[in-house]
This record gives structure tokens, sequence and C-alpha cells, in this order.
């Protein structure tokens, strides 16, 4: 018991530490010095849960009492609110452009923007990408330019003041597939299918969550029932969402021979989608590592000069010399 009323008294558990084995601490022990390191008095080692008066005994047991309850009910609150439970959290891929130095797979942004223009254009816009930006990155600029007359652009006025439509340059943006988002509503049962730009960069999970989303359709569990024209994905915000699953084994043949496959399929237009959001991805990397190599000569020259420059300081003594 006395050793009990020790610690509270002390409030720490340094006093456990160094206790002595009888309650007299001794002058000596530095540090762990108790009231004025003498021994303990009664009236020291009254001042504990025990010996307060009534009221304040039972005003601190309601007040602990309440406390803890109120933690708790925030805690069961909080939980019960918590709905993000039900949604599958896609796992980490291990995408080639993952590593620190690692670049973007180009060959795979070229194959992904095939599946956009044959897949997902269909649905979805992507407004921020002209057909410029594709030049060097995935294709030359007279692919590009080929790829651009492929279609129709609304231009003008020309001299009589009328619109005319020209074939597309490299300076145009890529063609939406509908005029405005009530359009694109109304032909998709009321979802509206976002902008692709910056797709991995607006969701969280980024390409992971876009993988997961396109790749993890399936049959809803028992007793879970889907409204008319959505359909069941456990990736999704609440499961149902109103994109039809739009890739599948051999959904488009690649133009450069690689096995279309669904994962395939998704993993290409997941790694151009990436590229979209963030088309500097490869310029940054190149300039950590410049910065890592430069920052490697540069450190320890720098703190070489500064142990030369600061000598004089560091090793001088100053020594007072009183007047004789
Ligand atoms: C038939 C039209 C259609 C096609 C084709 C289509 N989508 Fe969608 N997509 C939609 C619609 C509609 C939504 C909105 C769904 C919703 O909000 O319930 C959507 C939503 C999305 C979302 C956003 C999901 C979210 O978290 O909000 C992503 C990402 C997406 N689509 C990617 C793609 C990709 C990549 C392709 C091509 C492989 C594609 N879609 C093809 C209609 C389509």
């Amino acid at each position: 018991m006395a050793a009990l009323r020790v610690v509270v008294l002390s409030g720490t558990g340094r006093a456990l530490l160094c206790m002595p084995k009888t309650i007299k601490a001794p002058r000596s022990h530095q540090g762990c010095t108790l009231g004025d390191g003498g021994p303990i008095t009664d009236k020291q080692a009254s001042m504990s849960f025990a010996s307060l008066p009534r009221s304040k005994k039972v005003a601190l047991t309601a007040f602990g009492v309440l406390t803890t309850g109120a933690t708790g009910l925030a805690l069961m609150l909080q939980q019960s609110v918590k709905a993000s439970d039900l949604e599958l959290h896609p796992p980490n891929f291990p995408w080639t452009h993952n590593g620190m130095l690692s670049s973007l797979d180009h060959s795979s942004i070229r194959r992904g923007y095939q599946v956009y223009k044959q897949v997902c254009a269909a649905c979805h816009s992507m407004e921020y990408l002209a057909f410029r930006n594709l030049v060097g990155v995935s294709h030359t600029e007279s692919e590009v330019k080929a790829l651009a007359e492929e279609i129709e652009v609304v231009d003008g006025p020309d001299e009589s003041g009328e619109m005319f439509t020209r074939p597309g340059k490299l300076s145009d943006y890529f063609p939406k597939p509908y005029p405005n988002p009530e359009a694109a509503r109304a032909a998709n049962g009321g979802a509206l299918p976002p902008d692709l730009s910056y797709i991995v960069n607006a969701r969280h999970g980024g390409e992971d969550y876009v993988f997961s989303l396109l790749t993890g359709y399936c049959e809803p569990p028992a007793g879970v029932e889907v409204r008319e024209g959505l359909y069941y994905n456990p990736y999704f915000p609440g499961q149902s969402i109103g994109m039809a699953p739009p890739i599948y084994n051999e959904v488009l043949e690649f133009e450069d021979g690689t096995p279309a496959t669904m994962s395939q399929v998704a993993k290409d237009v997941c790694t151009f989608l990436r590229w979209a959001a963030e088309p500097e991805h490869d310029q940054r990397k190149r300039m950590g590592l410049k910065l890592l190599m430069g920052s490697a000569i540069l450190i320890p020259l720098v703190y070489y000069m500064k142990r030369h420059r600061w000598s004089v300081l560091k090793s001088r003594k100053i020594a007072y010399r009183p007047p004789k």
C-alpha cells in the first residue's frame, strides 16, 4: 500500500524505477528525490484518492465515468456512419512506373490510346488532350497527323459567314462523344461518364482503382438487388455503377500484336490515363535523378567548405586575461 501511495504522490513512473526498498529516500539519490528528499511523512503520503473527502471522491468518479461513456458513444456513432467498409479497396498493383526512377511504359501508352479511341471514347471525353500531345510520346508526328485527319472538325466562319468542317489538325483537341453533359446523361440512363483526362488523379487509388473497376465486374452477392440499367461492381462506391462492363477478352485487336486479354487491355488503358493525367511524369523523375546526382557532388563539397570556413571560429579559444 505504501508503495502505491508513492506512485500516486510523485505522479510519474520515475519514482517506481529508482525507488529504494525502504520508503526513506536517501538524500544522495540525485534526480529521484521525493519532496524534500527526506523520509515520506504521513502528510505527504495522505494526499491520495483514498484520503479525499467523500464529495470529491463522488465528483471525480462521476467525471471519469461520464468522460469514458461520452468517448465510447462518440466512437460508436462514428463507426455507425462509416459506410466505406462496404467498399472493396483496390490492391496495390506493381505498375512498371511505380519506382522512384522508372518511367512510363510508352508502348503501353500507345496501346492504351488505342483502347481509349476504340472503346472508351464512345462515352468518355478527354477534353484536355490534343493530338499534338501524343507526338513523341506514343506516336510519331506523321502518325498523329494521320490520326487527326480521321476526325471532322467544325471550323469557320469562312468569307461568306458559313461554318464548315475540315479534317482535324495536330492542334485540335480529342473529339467529344456528346455535345453537352445533358446529352451524355440522356444516353447513359442518367449517369454522366466523367471526362477521363485527369481521372486517375481524381479518384482515390488512381490507376489501381481504375484497373480494379474495369476488371472487377461480377455477379451481385445473394440478397443484393441491382436496379435496372445499373451493374454490380464491388470497387465502385455504392457498388452499382451506370457503366456497362466496357472491356472483355479480345475486345479489340492491338496493332502491335499483343494478346488483348481483359487485364492487358485494362493495364494499357490505365497506363495511358496515368500519362494523360501526369504528362510530366518522366520529366519529373529525370529531374529527380539529376538532382540526386548533382547533390551527391555538391553536398559533400559544401560541407567541406563549411568546415574549412568555420575552422578558425570553431577552433579558437577565448581566454580572459585579467589586467595586471
Ligand atoms: C457505354 C458507355 C461507356 C463506355 C464504353 C465506357 N464507360 Fe466509363 N463510364 C460510363 C458511365 C455512364 C459512367 C458513370 C457511371 C456512374 O456514375 O454510375 C462511367 C464511369 C467511368 C469511370 C468513373 C468511375 C467513378 O469512380 O466515378 C471510369 C474511371 C471509367 N468510366 C472508365 C472507363 C474506361 C477506362 C473505359 C474504356 C475502357 C470506359 N469507361 C468505357 C460509360 C462508359
